[in-house]
């Protein structure tokens, strides 16, 4: 079963050029062509999906002088699947570009200012998962039970968020589905995951942002944040560190049943030894800054596709079992994590033809990977009976693959399991202009709909 958006498809820019406000607010004019093409501007988050089928035709593989790890290296942005699944799943090869920083703290005094700066996921990694066999033993023993396979131990809790959010719906006609579920849904699981209370959600959400500061107004595919701004968000996260210390302290004496609990008390095989409270700190840290806003533009994302696909929403009303299919179709066609600069090449390569030296920087472009034509067919349309739908990058692969897709994938499909049982339909309601926040995600600032009621 396959669903068309006509506006999606590639070459028929002119139409989502008069279609979208988006594009007429954006600071950039839609690509028509390989000279216009740009992802990191001001205002091409709003043509990103004009972008890929350009890059695909013309040029895969598009080099950036100079933006390397240093200004002596280049960046070399990866837009085809192969590609990108190949760097993903070799982490020898291609190694992790936060390992050069897990490097140098490694050498350095923790008295010095380096080590003052780094947030506690990176000292956590330090001392927790410095290479690839301890970054495995991490995943499998302290998240997955948590937020991984183990993430179905949530159901009745994750339910209970969505109850809440929809009675406070209050049988409205019309909602402003972000700001009254994609953002809070996420905010309230992860909150209960780790064990705060929901009241502090407010305080965590102000923390949750300035995490992603980075990926939201740095510049570039580096996300490089000013002096000013990397200076305010470190005096922001200062609150976070000691926040969440207190709360370590407080579970160590008084464990209760949540992650964090668990966490000061768990054996951790791989070393034989407990945790010590700065590393609860950094795996928290980590929780935070992947498990808050990633979801929430998934499911604002699927909202978007269920109006401007007439019959869709009564189609996965009628049979539930396509619910999973239409939330990685989803993912895939709209991926939350358009690019991260994470892999650096450790001898020299080649991509498509393309010389890529040792030592260069790879941002690894997984929304354009997703459709890519070679992989997919008819990339661009959501086909509720794609063969293995989950082979998306959306995750990325691997073994570095995101340790909350489990229980990012069980709050999606929760929650329009829970929107069909109650609605009828939605629709998009009048004034949206789907502007989208700058940076590398793919996130709408706002999203009204109306709504029927079953
Ligand atoms: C739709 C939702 C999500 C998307 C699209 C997403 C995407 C990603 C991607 C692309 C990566 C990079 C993996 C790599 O380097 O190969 C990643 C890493 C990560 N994600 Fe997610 N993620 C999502 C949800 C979550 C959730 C719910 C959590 C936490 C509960 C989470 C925690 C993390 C962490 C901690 C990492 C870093 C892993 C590391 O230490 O290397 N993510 N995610």
């Amino acid at each position: 079963m396959s669903f068309t958006k006509r506006q999606l498809t590639p070459g028929n820019q002119t139409t989502m050029k008069n279609k979208h406000r988006n594009h007429q607010l954006s600071a950039m004019e839609c690509p028509v062509n390989r000279n216009d093409v740009d992802l990191f501007s001001p205002g091409a988050q709003e043509h990103w999906y004009e972008a890929y089928p350009i890059l695909h035709e013309t040029e895969p593989v598009v080099r950036v002088p100079g933006e390397g790890t240093s200004s002596a290296t280049d960046g070399f942005i990866l837009t085809k699947y192969e590609d990108i699944a190949l760097v993903v799943k070799d982490p020898v090869r291609f190694p992790p570009r936060i390992h050069q920083a897990i490097d140098l703290l490694k050498q350095t005094d923790s008295n010095d200012d380096t080590y003052r700066q780094a947030n506690a996921m990176l000292l956590s990694m330090v001392s927790l998962r410095p290479d690839n066999a301890l970054y495995r033993a991490h995943r499998q023993e302290l998240t997955d039970p948590w937020v991984g396979p183990g993430a179905s131990r949530h159901t009745e809790m994750i339910k209970d968020c969505i109850r809440r959010l929809l009675d406070a719906w209050d049988h409205h006609s019309e909602v402003e589905f972000i700001s009254q579920f994609a953002r809070p849904l996420p905010q309230m699981v992860m909150a209960n995951v780790l064990g705060f209370p929901e009241s502090d959600i407010p305080q965590l959400a102000e923390w949750g942002a300035a995490q992603v500061t980075a990926f939201v107004y740095g510049k570039g595919h580096r996300n490089i944040l000013s002096a000013r701004q990397a200076e305010k968000q470190l005096k922001l996260l200062d609150g976070f560190k000691e926040y969440v210390h207190e709360k370590v302290l407080e579970k160590r004496r008084e464990p209760e049943d949540d992650m964090i609990s668990w966490l000061t008390q768990a054996h951790y095989k791989a070393l034989d030894r407990k945790l010590t409270d700065i590393e609860v700190n950094g795996i928290v840290y980590a929780m935070v800054i992947g498990g808050l806003e990633t979801t929430q533009y998934a499911i604002e994302e699927q909202a978007q596709l269920l109006c401007e696909h007439p019959g869709l929403f009564n189609t996965l009303k009628l049979d539930r079992n396509l619910v999973k299919n239409f939330v990685e179709e989803g993912m895939r066609l709209r991926s939350p994590t358009q690019g991260l600069s994470t892999r650096v090449t450790r001898q020299d390569e080649e991509f498509q033809g393309v010389k890529v030296p040792k030592g260069s920087l790879l941002h690894l472009r997984y929304g354009a990977a997703n459709v890519d034509p070679a992989e997919w067919t008819d990339p661009y349309e959501l086909n509720l009976n794609r063969k293995a739908v989950t082979r998306h990058l959306v995750f990325s692969a691997g073994p570095r693959v995101c340790p909350g897709a489990g229980i990012s994938r069980l709050e999606q499909n929760l929650a329009w399991q829970a929107l069909l049982d109650c609605l009828e339909h939605i629709n998009y309601a009048k004034d949206n202009t789907f502007e989208h926040q700058p940076g590398i995600m793919l996130g709408t600032l706002s999203l009204k709909l109306n709504i029927k009621w079953a």
